[in-house]
């Protein structure tokens, strides 16, 4: 927290064994990409990335988010790419499941009628930052899926570290 605000994001959380399995998709990408691996406990995936907010609003937050009605689903984290944009190399899916879609429209609806705004660049491309400043890695090879079932989603304050951002959940809700 700085200066009474918390930098904050809505996301989709793996448990250790798909975090595990997520974190082998980047071992040897340093040699390919050079740049910064993230670490295992920092993988995620980002619905909707706030920003600061001041602590005072954090309750009227999460009562927006608790409204929010999601199912359960499974995802399967099949590809991997680099972006020029941001050069991270990241993991994503070749089929984005219509629950993710529904989680993702409806979190963002939540924070827009309570008032907060959100970060948007056109569509919703789901992914999990695995590298950061990478450079282009030429050919990545792909490895076989791995199937995340997707039981909730959380609240978390990324806080900047020497190491790289530390995140923190605040808040997690259950999908149906
Ligand atoms: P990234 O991994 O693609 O950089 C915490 O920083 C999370 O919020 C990360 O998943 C990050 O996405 C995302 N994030 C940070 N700043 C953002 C922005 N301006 N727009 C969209 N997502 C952002």
């Amino acid at each position: 927290m700085a200066d009474g605000h918390y930098r904050v994001f809505v996301a989709l959380w793996p448990d250790d064994e798909v975090a595990d399995a997520l974190f082998a998709l980047s071992a040897g990408l340093q040699t390919h990409a050079g740049g910064r691996r993230m670490r295992r406990e920092t993988l995620h995936l980002t619905l909707a990335f706030i920003g600061d907010v001041p602590q005072a609003r954090l309750p009227d937050l999460q009562t927006a988010l608790a409204t929010v009605q999601g199912r359960s689903f499974v995802l399967r984290v099949d590809q991997l790419a680099w972006w020029s944009h941001n050069q991270i190399v990241w993991a994503g899916v070749s089929m984005v499941p219509p629950e993710l879609t529904q989680l993702a429209t409806a979190v963002r609806a939540a924070l827009t009628s309570a008032g907060f705004g959100f970060a948007e660049h056109g569509t919703f491309v789901p992914h999990l930052t695995l590298m950061r400043k990478a450079r282009p890695p030429g050919e990545l090879a792909q490895s076989a899926p791995i199937d995340w079932a997707v039981r909730s989603f959380v609240l978390v304050a990324s806080t900047p570290s020497a190491a790289g951002s530390a995140y923190t959940q605040l808040a997690e809700w259950a999908l149906g």
